[in-house]
């Protein structure tokens, strides 16, 4: 979504608010501002369209050495992508970054016209910052304006302002959207998300809902929305230089995907015990005997999270005798009747831990008493902080908006809270064994299609980077993975591209098939082969561009092959996949796409 960044302290207060919006701009880049302010009061607003390179460059011309600021870089929501419609908004003595929703801005809008207030954009962020300069006029402090405005507004924000009034404070706050502060001596760095605080400072404060935060030079004061003083928790922020720069790739998304036997181990690391065919995951909060009693598992996320839990429950069914595992897409569940049969675990899947639909449901399902558990990245986000306990998937930070290292870590780790589950039922099947150890046998499979596969891959890419549709099919596990390496393609490569389970295509998908189309069949070597062959056949029969992932030896007729020698039988979706995702990173640098920074996405959803 938006990224905010803020800082107040000694040091000159542009190149550090340009560069934490650098490392922000995944999260939201179609416009990007900052705005400083001096000790006589003067402040220097910049904003403009497009990338925050774009900023830099009007920057180079309006330097300054104001020490305090804010800045944020945009996803659009009110009002297209325009330096009109860009923060920071300024109005009358306020200038404000907002990240979030304002549901009720018409209402407030309307209120504020008839006091005349004239507004310049289409946005409901301009509308707040006028809200909050309008009861400034009558406030004893602007926390009390603030306070006050907080009140009032229907929805989602996290916000950073200051006042021309007082050139030494910021005040920030949040709901429902991520801030966390930074402190050091003398300074302190306001951010959305970690990433633009690494290499400032390791000492966090993550802000609750509700609270407000006034920071100076001397540090931080947090209140709640009803001024309230209320203290602060330092934390030590755990994330280090290394894991938000390329590193010689020329992509993050290139990167991410060639980390993951790393990212993978680490989530892997002290969980899996070969020697005793067992798994632990130490945060569950959940005794044997409630690990025992589980008989439905609902796995709820968004995008690729939710293929994640889809992908982990057909493999937990395989090893499990009486588990019934559901995958549910947070942004339907929420608004839906839905029925939570007893002895329900809830697990609630997110990278970023912050996205609004799954966030929703984590709310209603503690609201009706489910037990949930989160399958978060990010270390002390909303849903980390709100789940009854649950598995940190350790891959570092994921920086390219297009997920891959995280779905494989997330599906190992829905994965393993299966096989404790059946563990602690008593089970002890062959599957369950075949399991454990194919996890561990996981992140060098992965490194081995990495080393053998790539250059084969990327070829395949220049030929295939033409088409404008592509058909993703496979059955069984190999289903979820069809339908993630359809959402990779489109989400780097704009190629339409729509993931089938393959028994389905003879009711409708194969009447597209045509030259306009290609499409990737995954056929792996199992009991379900000679069905999968016959879908290949079918498909060829019509003329298809068919690019076969296999692992088999056999003979396969189709225009391309690509063979994956594993040594897995029930994780093979998942080397496949990265055969996908290498497949769907190459065809966009093929079409000259920007493949981390994909048109009208971003990386975390923080509002519906
Ligand atoms: C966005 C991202 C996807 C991600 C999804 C869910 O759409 O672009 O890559 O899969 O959100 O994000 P989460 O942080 O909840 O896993």
């Amino acid at each position: 979504m938006c990224g905010i960044v803020g800082y107040i302290g000694q040091k000159e207060a542009q190149p550090i608010l340009l560069s934490g919006l650098k490392r922000l701009e995944y999260r939201g880049y179609d416009s990007a501002g900052i705005v400083t302010i001096d000790e006589k009061s003067k402040a220097t607003l910049l904003r403009a369209k497009g990338k925050v390179a774009e900023l830099e460059g009007k920057a180079l011309t309006h330097t300054t050495k104001d020490s305090v600021g804010i800045g944020h870089t945009r996803w659009a929501t009110h009002g297209e992508p325009s330096k009109r419609n860009a923060h920071p908004h300024h109005v009358g003595d306020i200038y404000l970054v907002h990240n979030g929703i304002i549901e009720n801005y018409q209402d407030l809008k309307h209120m504020l016209t008839k006091h005349d207030y004239i507004f310049k954009s289409d946005t409901d962020s301009e509308v707040l910052t006028a809200l909050i300069d309008f009861l400034y006029k009558d406030a004893d402090s602007l926390l009390e304006a603030v306070s006050g405005a907080l009140k009032m507004v229907v929805g989602a924000y996290g916000i950073a302002l200051f006042s021309v009034q007082n050139p030494d404070e910021i005040i920030i706050a949040r709901k429902g959207s991520p801030l966390i502060v930074g402190v050091a001596e003398g300074e302190v760095f306001i951010a959305s998300d970690a990433s633009a605080l690494v290499g400032h400072t390791d000492q966090v404060i993550y802000l609750h809902d509700g609270e407000i935060g006034v920071c100076t030079r001397e540090g931080i004061q947090l209140y709640d929305i009803e001024t309230q003083a209320v203290e602060a928790e330092v934390e030590k922020l755990e994330l280090d230089l290394q894991a938000i720069q390329k590193e010689g790739f020329d992509h993050f998304l290139l990167k991410e995907i060639y980390e993951q036997p790393k990212s993978l181990r680490s989530t892997l690391s002290g969980r899996i015990n070969l020697k005793t065919n067992s798994v632990k995951l130490g945060g569950l909060n959940m005794t044997d005997d409630e690990l025992r009693e589980v008989r439905n598992i609902m796995v709820i996320g968004c995008g690729t999270a939710f293929y994640a839990g889809m992908m982990a429950g057909y493999f937990i069914e395989q090893f499990t005798d009486d588990v019934a595992v559901r995958s549910e897409i947070a942004s339907e569940l929420r608004y839906r009747s839905f029925h939570v049969p007893d002895n329900t675990v809830a697990l609630i899947v997110s990278q970023s831990g912050e996205t609004a639909d799954t966030l929703a449901c984590l709310q209603e399902l503690k609201r009706r008493g489910v037990k949930c558990l989160g399958v978060v990245n990010a270390v002390g986000s909303t849903i980390a902080r709100e789940v009854d306990g649950g598995v940190y998937v350790h891959v570092g930070a994921e920086i390219s908006v297009a997920s891959t290292k995280a779905f494989t870590s997330q599906v190992a780790a829905i994965t393993m809270f299966g096989l404790m589950v059946a563990q602690a039922k008593g089970a002890s099947s062959k599957e369950l064994n075949t399991y454990i150890k194919e996890l561990d046998l996981l992140p060098g499979e992965i490194e081995s299609v990495l080393e053998n596969s790539t250059g084969e891959i990327k070829k395949l890419a220049k030929k295939y980077a033409k088409y404008e549709h592509a058909l993703y099919v496979g059955r069984d596990t190999q289903y979820p993975i069809a339908l993630e390496g359809a959402l990779k393609l489109k989400e780097v490569s704009y190629i339409q591209a729509e993931g089938y389970a393959a028994g389905e295509l003879k009711h409708g998908p194969i009447a597209l098939i045509d030259d306009r189309f290609f499409e990737v069949c995954y056929l792996q070597d199992n009991w379900l082969y000679e069905k999968s062959q016959s879908n290949l056949i079918e498909m060829n029969a019509r003329g298809a561009h068919a690019i076969v992932i296999t692992d088999t030896d056999k003979r396969v007729a189709a225009e391309a092959v690509v063979r994956v020698k594993t040594k897995l039988e029930l994780l093979t979706p998942l080397v496949f996949n990265v055969a996908s995702q290498l497949l769907a990173y190459y065809i966009a640098i093929a079409r000259g796409n920007d493949v981390d920074q994909p048109r009208n996405l971003a990386k975390s959803v923080t509002v519906e």
